[in-house]
């Protein structure tokens, strides 16, 4: 037997719970506190966990045992006692992103959410490439990309902040916008919209669709009930003809983050 360490993210211990029942049902809760759980499992059973990280454990780990001092990855659990443990590597590790400080310009937080999943992915969007943004308004993750230099669509029927300038705000609802509307190629796809996951992610993978040479794409999905966890997978099937990876950032409360990228085409 081994003991796995997972780490919560604030007030998302219950879709934790959730998404080790589903997808990793051998292995049984033996501790928890506010900051992780220990489960009880297999030897080995870490490859599975590679295999299938996550998304609501910002980091996991295999128990190694208790000293007073920290080893090289540790956790405090009461004074003068310390877990220590092996790290298990996955894209879904998101316990070391720390926040930067928001642009004064900036008219939305969601502005972290682009700034992170940048740094995460080492995601770089350059000058000149061309960006649909879904769910823009007011423009947090806009003012991160016309920052970076991008030729940018804005879909949203409600208000961009009057600050931003230069470029093209689709002032309708996504269930309206059709090729026509939209640049004949495009880099990028970003998602930032308040719909159901469902809704977000069918209209995502219409839109990706139109573009044979999209270098890939972000969308964060809301995810506020605890069923919501059964339907991951598929939203990441959606787009299956990219490398996809789920995860939750600091940024994003009750709501995943899903990147989609073309290795070949994108850098
Ligand atoms: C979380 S806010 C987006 C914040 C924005 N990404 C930012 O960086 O400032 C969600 C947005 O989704 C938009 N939205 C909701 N339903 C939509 C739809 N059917 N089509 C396009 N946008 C929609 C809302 O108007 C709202 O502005």
């Amino acid at each position: 037997m081994n003991f796995y360490l997972f780490f919560i993210h604030p007030q998302l211990k219950d879709l934790l719970l959730e998404e080790l029942k589903r997808r990793h049902s051998k292995l049984s809760l033996s501790f928890s506190n506010k900051e992780f759980l220990s489960m009880k499992g297999p030897e080995g059973y870490e490859v599975h966990l590679e295999k299938n990280p996550l998304v609501f454990a910002k980091r996991m780990g295999i128990f190694l045992d208790k000293s007073a001092d920290p080893g090289e990855y540790a956790v405090r659990v009461k004074e003068g006692e310390y877990w220590n443990y092996e790290l298990i590597r996955t894209p879904c590790d998101t316990y070391d992103i720390v926040e930067s400080p928001k642009p004064e310009g900036a008219p939305a937080r969601a502005w972290h959410k682009i700034d992170e999943a940048c740094k995460h992915f080492e995601w770089k969007i350059k000058a000149g490439e061309i960006v649909i943004e879904i769910g823009s308004a007011p423009g947090g993750i806009s003012y991160y990309l016309l920052d970076k230099g991008a030729e940018l669509y804005a879909v949203d029927p409600a208000k961009m902040d009057p600050s931003l300038k230069g470029f093209k705000h689709i002032q309708r609802s996504i269930f309206d916008v059709d090729r026509r509307d939209l640049p004949t190629h495009c880099d990028w796809l970003i998602s930032d919209l308040n719909l159901s996951g469902d809704l977000n992610v069918v209209q995502c993978a219409r839109i990706a669709a139109y573009y044979s040479k999209l270098k890939g794409g972000f969308l964060t999905i809301k995810t506020p009930q605890d069923f919501d966890v059964k339907h991951m997978k598929k939203w990441a099937k959606s787009f299956e003809n990219f490398e996809t990876t789920l995860f939750h950032l600091p940024s994003h409360r009750r709501e995943i983050g899903l990147f989609f990228r073309n290795t070949a085409l994108s850098n």
